[in-house]
């Protein structure tokens, strides 16, 4: 189902700026519409101004007048599954707050979760 977004979160791992930590996060955000946005972790010396690869994902989406997620594959070079920082589920759960959240090893070897699964509760200004 979301083979085309897993291999293009694993290719997006080359967009990587991370000399810093080294280590590459690659992003695949699809969008209600169907429409891949890609993304990748942007460190800077100042290592508190880095970005993670899911909200710059999330901000070309959003500022390209697509507001609404179906899901977001991320993939990095641990042998771990890696899950979003709590930032980055705030972030995309203010825009769609069960998309699902695929989790990327290889093509073959991923996991898919709720967001409202990882992130209940999420902050509204209400
Ligand atoms: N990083 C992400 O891109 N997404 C996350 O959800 C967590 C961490 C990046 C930030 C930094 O460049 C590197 O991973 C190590 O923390």
């Amino acid at each position: 189902m979301y083979e085309k977004l897993i291999s293009e979160s694993i290719k997006a791992k080359e967009l990587s700026h991370s000399p810093y930590s080294k280590f590459k996060v690659g992003v695949a955000l699809l969008t209600k519409d169907d429409k891949i946005y890609l993304g990748a972790n942007v460190e800077c010396s100042s290592y508190s101004l880095t970005i993670c690869a899911e909200r710059v994902a999330a901000v070309k989406a959003i500022t390209d007048r697509r507001k609404k997620f179906k899901a977001v594959a991320i993939a990095t070079n641990s042998k771990e599954f890696a899950f979003p920082c709590g930032a980055c589920r705030q972030f995309l759960s203010e825009f769609s707050e069960n998309m699902d959240v695929i989790l990327v090893k290889t093509k073959k070897q991923y996991q898919i979760y709720k967001l409202q699964n990882l992130f209940p509760h999420t902050f509204k200004l209400k």
